[in-house]
């Protein structure tokens, strides 16, 4: 109430909105995807998470480019609306919902035969679907459930894929990280969830840091290949992430975001410029900033050794036994 009764007064309402502009124009990417006329015609992009969110703007400007778009969402029913909306609002019809779990090995697995059968090539992967906040749970895998959603998963998926992205090269990667990873720490017993404290975004914050380490040793496994990978942060983004949080945290987010934060198509920004753009061709093992910058990660991230042992664990954990 005092909040409200605080944003109510005239002066505060008046500075908010001053604030909030401000903040609007600094936070404005250095690209801009409606200025950019690559086509995607005869190419073909799959996008994790892509019934909502940032996901769902990534999918939708892949369509207007006219690729040929596969949406890897886990629900039928929020991907098909998803599906619906794309097809109507870009006119291509040329994109299909596919169904994952990325937390479920198996069906990563199922997704990824699907795929290489149905499929004659693969230009851009891009690994978006992620959660917060989830609260603990052992997957039926072994794994920690936010590591087998927003890494160990996607990590197989892209190397289940590998074949078809080499044989269809040029072509990319991109996994939406997040600039959370800078306060993320590496401790492989993570992975089975010990050790880990949750408290607010820790275990996401983790998870995060692993995308970054693997998406860059990843490229240098590829160095090459003609395929290119990256890792991104999208900004802070107004969208669904803190479903699994408290009522107080999501009104917060919500409340502030409102004026402050990214919408999910300026969210979509920095994956689609990494996915798509002329300036970012041929370069991997990189991480950009929200506003499409080339950034250092956090200095875990830039580890050689570390990036290593870390995709070594990964391969196992997500190896069929
Ligand atoms: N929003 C931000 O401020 C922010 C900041 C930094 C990084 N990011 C990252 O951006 C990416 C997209 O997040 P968002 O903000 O767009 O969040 P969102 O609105 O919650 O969307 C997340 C998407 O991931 C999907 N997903 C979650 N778990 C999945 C699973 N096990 N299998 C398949 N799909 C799954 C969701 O599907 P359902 O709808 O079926 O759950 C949804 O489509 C995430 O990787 C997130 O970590 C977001």
């Amino acid at each position: 109430m005092i909040l409200m009764d605080l944003l109510c007064h005239p002066v505060w309402a008046i500075s908010t909105v001053l604030l909030a502009l401000v903040v609007r124009l600094q936070r404005r990417a250095k690209w801009d995807p409606r200025a950019c006329e690559v086509t995607l015609k005869g190419k073909t992009a799959i996008v994790t998470g892509a019934n909502t969110g940032i996901g769902k703007f990534i999918a939708m400007d892949f369509a207007r480019r006219g690729a040929r778009v596969i949406l890897a969402c886990r629900s039928e029913a929020r991907g098909s609306a998803a599906l619906k909306e794309i097809r109507e609002t870009t006119g291509n019809s040329n994109v299909h919902l596919r169904l994952v779990d990325v937390s479920s090995l198996d069906s990563v697995r199922e997704f990824a035969d699907r795929i290489l059968a149905e499929e004659k090539a693969l230009h851009i992967l891009v690994n978006n679907a992620g959660a917060s906040g989830l609260p603990r749970e052992i997957t039926k895998d072994g794994l920690e459930i936010s590591f087998a959603t927003n890494h160990l998963g996607p990590f197989l998926l892209t190397n289940l894929l590998l074949d078809l992205l080499k044989n269809s090269a040029p072509s990319r990667i991109v996994t939406v990280s997040s600039v959370n990873h800078k306060k993320g720490q590496v401790d492989f017993s993570h992975f089975r969830g010990e050790n880990l404290k949750y408290h607010m975004d820790t275990v996401y914050n983790h998870t995060k840091l692993h995308n970054v380490i693997c998406t860059t040793e990843l490229a240098r496994r590829l160095q090459g290949t003609g395929v290119c990978a990256n890792s991104v942060h999208p900004g802070v983004v107004l969208t669904e992430v803190l479903r699994h949080y408290s009522l107080t945290v999501r009104f917060l987010f919500n409340l502030i975001g409102f004026f402050f934060f990214k919408s999910p198509e300026e969210g979509a920004v920095s994956s689609i410029y990494c996915a798509v753009a002329e300036d970012t061709e041929g370069i991997t093992g990189k991480y950009f900033d929200s506003d499409c910058s080339l950034v250092l990660p956090a200095p875990l991230a830039r580890d050689p050794a570390l990036a290593v042992k870390d995709f070594e664990i990964c391969e196992r954990l997500t190896s069929k036994l």
